[in-house]
């Protein structure tokens, strides 16, 4: 009981220390098979009507994706759509794999 009470101390102590959420380039690319990759090419290289988003950096990425989420960028209705579906870490995982791709 005793060990069971230290193990959940230590646990909640490295919850407070822990950042939020760390981004995680192979959650965001599992995300990307289900969200992303039917417009924008599975290697995130786009085509005639979508951008390449490969290789780009965090700090482009994550503007346009909270561009597409606050309704700053609404040229295309469906990318805002499927940007609004998303949660913050959700698109912090999914900024990481794109940024990671050449
Ligand atoms: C229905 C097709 C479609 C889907 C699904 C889609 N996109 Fe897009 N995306 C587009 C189009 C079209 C544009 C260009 C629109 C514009 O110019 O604003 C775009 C633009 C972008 C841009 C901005 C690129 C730039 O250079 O400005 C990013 C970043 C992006 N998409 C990421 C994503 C991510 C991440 C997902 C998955 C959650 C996703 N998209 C899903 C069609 C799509």
């Amino acid at each position: 009981m005793d060990r069971l009470l230290l193990s959940l101390a230590v646990c909640a102590g490295l919850l407070c220390i822990a950042p939020a959420h760390a981004a995680d380039a192979a959650v965001g690319k599992a995300l990307a098979e289900e969200a992303c990759m039917d417009c924008h090419g599975e290697d995130g290289k786009g085509d005639d009507t979508t951008p390449a988003i490969a290789g780009k950096s965090v700090e482009e990425l994550t503007k346009a994706m909270k561009e597409y989420q606050d309704g700053t960028r609404t040229k295309d209705a469906k990318m805002a759509k499927a940007a609004k579906k998303l949660s913050e870490a959700e698109t912090a995982d999914l900024v990481q794999y794109y940024s990671t791709l050449q």
